[in-house]
């Protein structure tokens, strides 16, 4: 998790760092810190945010044009000024920030403490930089030699940043499993967890590879080797990020900017790939392994928490669609149990940030077995879209809000066009139903327009609600998954209880939970399952439950019994996910608003979480 970021060059370090981590905070914030050279190493580190950084180091000299930041989610000791990063070694002579868990600490913790190595923190991160001080010492050998070694014994993830106060020119950056990125400037160096604290001061970047090492040296040519001690040569590519993307643009926050963001990341994500004259989709991405697909016995889908939901979208339309089997699974069970996996099996793997660490390992483990990868990304360059064999990328643009919106509704634009591939080139659809999707779906962006009309109407649902304990969201068929993400969002961001269930589920236990105190939001548009729906809600109301129905315009039926309406535009019932997840989308942020919760960076949260 975590945000990395760090400057060498002849400008101000400090306003640069601490810039880049409010840019980075969406990764982590439960404490911060930075470390900067001049004379000496000079830390300014506290628990919470990097305001409170701000104020925390205001007034005290911060000087130097070399320096290292951090922000945490804390892994190895409670979020404290003391566990705040960067750590320095015993000496006092190096700083190390880190992202990432050092498995084997333990071990070479107790090997320091025998070599009289004292510690002040509870964390991983200052093993490590009292490891590399150890080498460094006891070997003679140069710091990045040091470091190399040291790589080399320690289990784990990593990204890592270390500054020496005897060479106040040089940075040394690392990763294994965590995202790092190099900026490469004039004379100078940027560095960060991702692009965009990075991308006003230069656009030539070099995404590091796992297990690669970087000497940065000011006025030099970077060195770039491996842990293996084999020379690289640092391919520096040209990033494509505009600044607005990751600008409020006026938003009170990421989250709803982005919530209005999608009749454009859907539109994006769709450009180029429907060829509405030609009648068919165009999907580069994944064109190498589209007789796999076309062949596929089955489907599996690995993903975790909103990325999983569109994952469970993702099943109803290769099924429906194409007439292939879809497994969908958590990957962080998917990698700890011993899947069976076919030769003919495809799996795909669906994440936003592209960093997530369980994903990662589930792609891992299906390679091993032989099975074909296919990504769905948004990040370009990330690791999980480097770790695929293939895949499509969703172009949402850069998601900062930790609760994901945009991403999704461009997870399941890519993940239709592809089901919508398969079924054409598998004959497992009839031509017109193919035709009349393809222009549905080319037309879904004005629809979402169109919900962001009962804005108002959210507002005041939100306000007669924000105070409730507990909320139930249900949902049939394609709405079944955003009646799971729905309560997600709720969740995440104004920590009020919420369950998504399968409308007709309800009757199984969760209606014990309904009484007169219990708002349930239902997805009742009219489609195949309408009725259905109309019964559950009836089973709402008899016992007293409050409805929040989500209806086709111009319903009457749900209407007359359900205590507040909020309407979507018709549309055909597998395209519905992407109108029926805005107004929950709106729903939970208005609540957290109101409840006055941090949107954009709930508690206990991150946005990538790169750990396990
Ligand atoms: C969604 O709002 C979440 N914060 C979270 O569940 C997220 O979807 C999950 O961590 C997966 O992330 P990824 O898409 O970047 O892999
Ligand atoms: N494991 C380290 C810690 O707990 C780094 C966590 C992070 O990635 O923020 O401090």
């Amino acid at each position: 998790m975590c945000g990395i970021v760090g400057y060498l060059g002849e400008k101000d370090a400090y306003q640069i760092i601490v810039k880049g981590l409010q840019r980075l905070e969406y990764r982590g914030y439960d404490s911060a810190g930075v470390a900067l050279i001049n004379g000496g190493v000079n830390l300014y580190k506290c628990k919470g945010k990097v305001s409170d950084l701000i104020e925390h180091a205001s007034g005290k000299d911060k000087s130097g044009t070399a320096g290292i930041g951090h922000t945490r989610w804390a892994t190895h000791g409670e979020p404290n000024d003391v566990n705040a990063h960067p750590h320095k070694s015993m000496s006092g002579n190096l700083a190390l920030i880190h992202n990432g868990i050092i498995e084997n600490y333990a071990s070479v913790k107790a090997s320091l403490v025998e070599k009289g190595f004292k510690f002040q923190s509870e964390t991983d991160t200052e093993v490590l930089v009292n490891f590399i001080e150890s080498i460094y010492i006891e070997e003679s050998v140069d710091l990045p030699e040091a470091v190399r070694k040291a790589l080399n014994h320690v289990v784990g993830a990593y990204a890592i940043a270390l500054i020496d106060k005897n060479n106040p020119n040089q940075l040394i950056v690392a990763k294994k499993s965590s995202p790092l990125v190099v900026g490469v400037g004039e004379g100078e160096f940027y560095l960060a967890s991702d692009a965009t604290p990075i991308i006003e001061y230069t656009k030539n970047v070099l995404y590091l590879e796992d297990e690669e090492i970087a000497v940065l040296t000011k006025g030099e040519e970077m060195r770039l080797f491996n842990i293996k001690k084999e020379n690289k040569t640092p391919y520096i590519q040209e990033l494509e990020m505009q600044l607005e993307a990751i600008e409020k643009g006026g938003y009170d926050h990421f989250m709803l900017k982005e919530i209005y963001e999608q009749p454009r990341s859907i539109e994006d994500s769709m450009r180029g790939r429907i060829l509405l004259k030609k009648g068919i989709v165009n999907l580069g991405g994944i064109a190498d392994y589209e007789q796999k697909l076309i062949n596929a016995k089955r489907i599996i889908i690995v993903a975790c928490g909103t990325s999983w939901h569109a994952g469970l979208v993702a099943e109803y339309l290769f099924e429906d669609y194409a007439r292939v089997p879809v497994e969908v699974e958590y990957a962080s069970e998917f990698r700890y149990r011993n899947p069976v996996l076919y030769e003919n099996d495809i799996v795909i793997a669906i994440s936003q940030s592209g960093e997530t660490a369980d994903t990662l390992a589930a792609i891992d483990l299906a390679k091993s077995k032989g099975a074909t990868v296919l990504g769905v990304c948004n990040v370009v360059g990330s690791s999980i879209s480097r770790a695929t064999h293939g895949g499509s990328y969703t172009h949402a643009g850069p998601e900062i809000g930790v609760a994901s919106t945009k991403a999704f509704t461009a997870q399941i634009t890519v993940l239709t066009l592809m089901a919508l591939h398969v079924a054409q080139k598998k004959g497992t659809m009839p031509a017109s139903r193919f035709r009349a999707l393809l222009h549905e779906l080319a037309g879904v962006p004005k629809l979402v327009e169109k919900c962001f009309e009962e804005d108002e109407k959210i507002q005041t649902i939100s306000a007669r609600f924000k105070d409730a304990k507990n909320f139930l969201y249900l949902g049939r068929g394609y709405s079944f998954p955003v009646a799971l993400e729905g309560a997600l969002k709720l969740k995440e961001i104004s920590y009020i209880h919420a369950e998504g269930y399968p409308a007709a589920e309800m009757k199984h236990g969760p209606i014990a939970l309904i009484d007169e105190e219990m708002p349930v939001v239902v997805v009742a548009n009219q489609g195949p399952s309408y009725e259905k729906v109309v019964s559950n809600i009836q089973e709402v109301k008899a016992r007293k439950g409050i409805v929040i129905a989500i209806v086709t315009e111009g319903d009457v039926d749900v209407k007359a019994m359900a205590d507040y309406t909020i309407e979507i535009p018709k549309i055909d019932e597998s395209l519905i996910p992407f109108l029926s997840v805005i107004p929950q989308q709106l729903l939970s942020y208005h609540i957290a608003v109101m409840r006055e919760c941090n949107v954009d960076q709930p508690r206990n949260l991150a946005k990538s979480v790169t750990v396990e």
